[in-house]
């Protein structure tokens, strides 16, 4: 079974406003509500994909609730925990007569010792033998930087495959405790390595992540693909130049193409080439939109492998 996990879930409100004016009532219209949060939308590129997974993570309040039962509308398998702050809104409004975007994202609800504790337990009690769980995006308030290092000790020492796609310090200390899978972007992996990665530094960059203990590890490199190696090889796989629509969700695609690619026990080659046409396909969709199978399907041919 595949997990995915997302601690700091959203509801992505966007609003069409026809003139932002301070100290006055402004009216707007919602156009799109949307679940956010990484996980969720590797359950969602998943889907397309036509694999199963469980979308799991904490949710709090009416939002939570809305946000759960808006999930399973579009059909995925939910397990949340609730808990006792109110799952965050982020806002987008777009001025329509300033021709304007102003974003505004909550930190997120602040999450409890007696809650961080409960998760820990919901993982124990459901993780098995050859599960993979995915642990994506930031943290809450109140979560301690090395939830991630703990829930990857947790579920690898119950026999299950944990893959990680973090930032920051929660990035760090997960890869120390050795995932099986990390998919850093280029700005993340240079966190982790400790200096900046020219081209020629990326086969060197992905030895750091191998000696971590870190069975494979794949950095996503915008319109330039991907790179990713194991202990027994290295590739680097282009796509093709596409009209970019929106970034959001390219990562989260790439790391569905890899699971399903997984699932599948393709070669690494095979793997990083369906992973980087998931990802493409998720920049030509617009706004959150994550991977279809069709385009994935119809890059995967343009989509040129190397060995690194
Ligand atoms: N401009 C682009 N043209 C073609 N493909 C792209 C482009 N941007 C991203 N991709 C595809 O998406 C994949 C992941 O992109 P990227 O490296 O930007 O991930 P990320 O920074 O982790 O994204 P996210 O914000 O979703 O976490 C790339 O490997 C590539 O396949
Ligand atoms: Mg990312």
């Amino acid at each position: 079974m595949i997990y995915t996990v997302t601690l700091n879930p959203a509801l992505d409100k966007t609003l069409l406003a026809t003139g932002l004016e301070p100290e006055t009532i402004n009216r707007a219209r919602v156009l799109r509500l949307d679940c956010g949060g990484k996980g969720i939308n590797v359950s969602r590129a998943l889907r397309n994909l036509g694999v199963p997974s469980v979308a799991t993570g904490w949710i709090g309040g009416a939002t939570g609730e809305q946000l759960a039962q808006r999930l399973r509308q579009e059909g995925i398998q939910t397990n949340l925990i609730p808990i006792v702050g109110e799952t965050r809104t982020n806002l987008t409004i777009h001025d329509q007569h300033r021709g304007v975007l102003v974003k505004l994202n909550e930190a997120g609800p602040t999450v409890s010792n007696e809650e961080v504790g409960g998760f820990l337990k919901h993982v124990q009690q459901h993780v098995q033998q050859g599960d993979i769980w995915v642990l994506s995006g930031n943290l809450p308030p109140g979560a301690p930087d090395d939830l991630y290092a703990t829930l990857i000790r947790l579920i690898q020492g119950a026999g299950g495959n944990a893959w990680l796609d973090a930032s920051g310090v929660p990035l760090r200390l997960g890869c120390a405790a050795a995932p099986k899978l990390v998919k850093p972007n280029l700005s993340e992996a240079e966190s982790v390595v400790g200096r900046s990665l020219a081209t020629g530094d990326l086969g060197e960059a992905l030895r750091t992540f191998l000696d971590m203990s870190i069975a494979c590890v794949a950095i996503s490199l915008g319109k330039d693909g991907a790179v990713i190696a194991d202990g027994r090889a290295a590739y680097w796989a282009r796509p093709p130049t596409v009209q970019a629509r929106s970034n959001i969700g390219a990562g989260d695609s790439l790391l569905a193409g890899l699971l399903w690619s997984a699932t599948q026990c393709m070669p690494l080659a095979e793997m990083i080439r369906w992973a980087v046409a998931a990802g493409t396909a998720a920049v030509l969709e617009e706004g959150t939109g994550v991977c279809t199978r069709a385009r994935t399907e119809a890059l995967y041919a343009q989509v040129a492998v190397a060995p690194l």
